[in-house]
């Protein structure tokens, strides 16, 4: 019987977890594949949503063409490859919140390595003074006492912590990674909260950024100042979209759009110019715009445009269809600020981004603001309520949930340009757009409106929101009278949070000569699992090269089981011999009993 050799043992034990670990690396390496993710697909019938399943499943298998035809060479071969139905031109990879964490939360970091042993040396070393040797010794006892009871935990936790971080990173980096494979994105943004403190040294700020550019963003740079403008009059575009799946900025898919969070820079009490500059420095501007141009490409693109450069159409209300990005820094919308200049800032880039932007009446345009707090809302249609909470000593704004509902109507009146009066400019409709933001740690979904249907005489048309879902159920996004905008609040891509990613697809409607928006996530699963796969893959691997070791081992003629066996006895006990002895003792006993009773 082979049931208890420990080479045999070893084998049955591959035989199971190399299948198990194969199939499980498959998944965690392609689960976006698995979980069907991909960006949504532009409807090819108005009357089917962008967000149904159907479509859904369509626009996986886009995906999936997209990569069989790069596999195949056979990507840039117009005739082998159409992709049967458009897929959007301009595609956003959004994250929320990786807060990197670091020293703040290990221990010996800010202890420092077994204190009380240094503590301890002094004492027994006659370095320190002391008044009597029974003192001496009472300190001495002490810092053991010490020593054993809380640093060693300290050093425990801190290890523990130090490999929790490592393997946040690398957990973090593979979302990344994987999503940004499969999914193909033109566009990169990280909305706030990169870091996990706003409160750390430079030492520290920096030491975390080089974690975020050279681990978890690797190959990923960040977006240069000359590209990132300030809002203007005359501008150059910053670049194109659409012309076909391939013809992808690649530049633009590597680059990642940062926003500035509370754990970046701090909330408005926090805020000073060197954590703004530092931040500047490692992450980007915290205000600035984007301008992508729709690559005009077809004929019917290009007809009675106001603002065409060679035939402008002075009665036309529609503009070169063009992507405006914004990214603002919210975290000193509010007020009091411990900085009014970095405030002013913020209030000024807000000013300017309104003042450039086209008249409400003209059509082709698309806002889409980057930032990190999201917009106000009644107590109860996100998991955040409203909160804000001030700073004693000051009484500068210490934390907040959600904007303030001033602060808010600046997006909405403001940015965007809509109005409760219907006798407004444009009919109080406003620029088309959409907010994404992070903050909020769980994500949320929304549609802001404004009735401009008012039966009582007395009351003013007042802003409401309601959960995306809710608004388009009761039909009363893109209603005749209803002006709104939808917010999503990105899910973290945090692993308590499941390790989200979001997919934004934005696509240009010729028909009603708009841009068009949908949404839809890519969550990984907690961090758990990543940890379990790798450590899973490292056993067989340890396991896989034992049992070739053994195999060498028994080639030459060594007896591998029973050398095991000698050395770690109480695992393996050799059950043969010592049965067998067993038997033999009981059948003589037996024997002799008998003869005694027959004597
Ligand atoms: C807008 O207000 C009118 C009049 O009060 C009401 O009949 C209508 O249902 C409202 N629409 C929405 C979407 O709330």
């Amino acid at each position: 019987m082979t049931r208890s050799s420990p080479t045999a043992l070893l084998r049955n034990g591959l035989r199971v977890l190399v299948p198990l670990s194969v199939a499980l690396t498959i998944y965690l390496y392609l689960y976006p594949i698995f979980n069907g993710c991909a960006f949504p697909l532009p409807p090819d019938q108005d009357s089917i949503p962008a967000a149904s399943a159907s479509t859904r499943r369509a626009a996986f298998f886009e995906t999936a063409k997209v990569h069989w035809h790069l596999a195949a060479g056979t990507a840039g071969n117009a005739t082998v490859f159409a992709p049967a139905r458009p897929i959007a031109p301009f595609r956003l990879l959004a994250l929320g919140d990786p807060q990197l964490e670091g020293d703040t939360s290990i221990p010996t970091d800010y202890l420092g390595t077994l204190p009380h042993l240094q503590s301890l040396v002094k004492h027994a070393t006659f370095q320190s003074d002391h008044p009597s040797l029974r003192q001496r010794i009472r300190q001495i006892l002490h810092d053991f006492v010490d020593l054993c009871l809380e640093d060693t935990f300290h050093l425990i936790e801190s290890l523990r912590k130090r490999l929790d971080l490592i393997g946040n990173d690398f957990y973090l980096a593979h979302i990344y990674r994987t999503v940004h494979w499969w999914t193909r994105p033109t566009h990169v943004t990280v909305l706030g909260d990169l870091l996990g403190s706003q409160w750390l040294d430079d030492a520290e700020f920096y030491r975390r950024a080089g974690r975020y550019w050279g681990r978890v963003f690797r190959a990923a740079e960040r977006v240069l100042d000359d590209v990132a403008a300030y809002p203007a009059q005359e501008y150059d575009v910053t670049g194109y979209v659409g012309g076909g799946p391939f013809n992808e900025s690649t530049a633009w898919s590597r680059r990642i759009i940062n926003v500035a969070g509370n754990h970046d820079i701090g909330y408005a009490g926090d805020i000073t110019e060197q954590r703004a500059e530092r931040f500047e420095k490692a992450f980007g501007k915290v205000n600035y715009e984007l301008r992508f141009e729709l690559l005009r490409d077809d004929p019917s693109l290009t007809e009675s445009l106001y603002n065409d450069e060679k035939n402008p159409d002075p009665n036309s209300d529609r503009l070169i269809p063009e992507l405006r990005i914004i990214v603002l820094n919210s975290m000193n919308l509010d007020t009091p600020a411990a900085s009014s200049d970095l405030q002013d800032d913020t209030y000024t880039f807000i000013n300017t981004v309104i003042n450039t932007a086209a008249a409400v009446e003209f059509k082709g345009q698309f806002n889409l603001i980057l930032t990190h707090i999201p917009l106000y809302k009644p107590e109860g249609v996100c998991v955040d309520d409203p909160f804000f909470d001030f700073y004693d000593y000051d009484g500068t704004l210490k934390e907040q949930n959600q904007l303030s509902a001033d602060a808010s109507k600046g997006f909405l009146e403001g940015i965007l340009g809509m109005s409760g009066d219907v006798n407004a400019a444009g009919r109080g409709r406003g620029r088309r757009g959409i907010i994404l933001n992070g903050h909020d740690h769980e994500g949320c979904d929304t549609w802001h409106y404004v009735n401009q249907t008012v039966t009582d005489p007395d009351s003013k048309p007042k802003w409401e929101v309601k959960r995306w879902r809710q608004a388009t159920a009761a039909g009363i996004v893109g209603r005749e009278g209803v002006p709104g905008v939808r917010e999503i609040t990105v899910r973290s891509m945090m692993g308590d949070f499941g390790g989200n990613a979001g997919l934004l697809s934005v696509w240009f409607d010729r028909a009603s000569w708009e841009w068009k928006a949908e949404y839809a996530t890519c969550p990984l699963g907690r961090q758990h699992f990543w940890w379990v796969v790798h450590i899973l893959d490292l056993v067989v691997v340890a396991g896989v090269l034992l049992s070739a070791i053994f195999a060498v081992l028994s080639a030459v003629g060594l007896d591998v089981d029973s050398a095991i066996g000698r050395l770690i006895p109480s695992l393996f006990p050799r059950q043969k011999g010592t049965g067998k002895d067993m038997v033999q003792t009981g059948t003589k006993e037996g024997v002799a009993t008998k003869k005694v009773d027959s004597g």
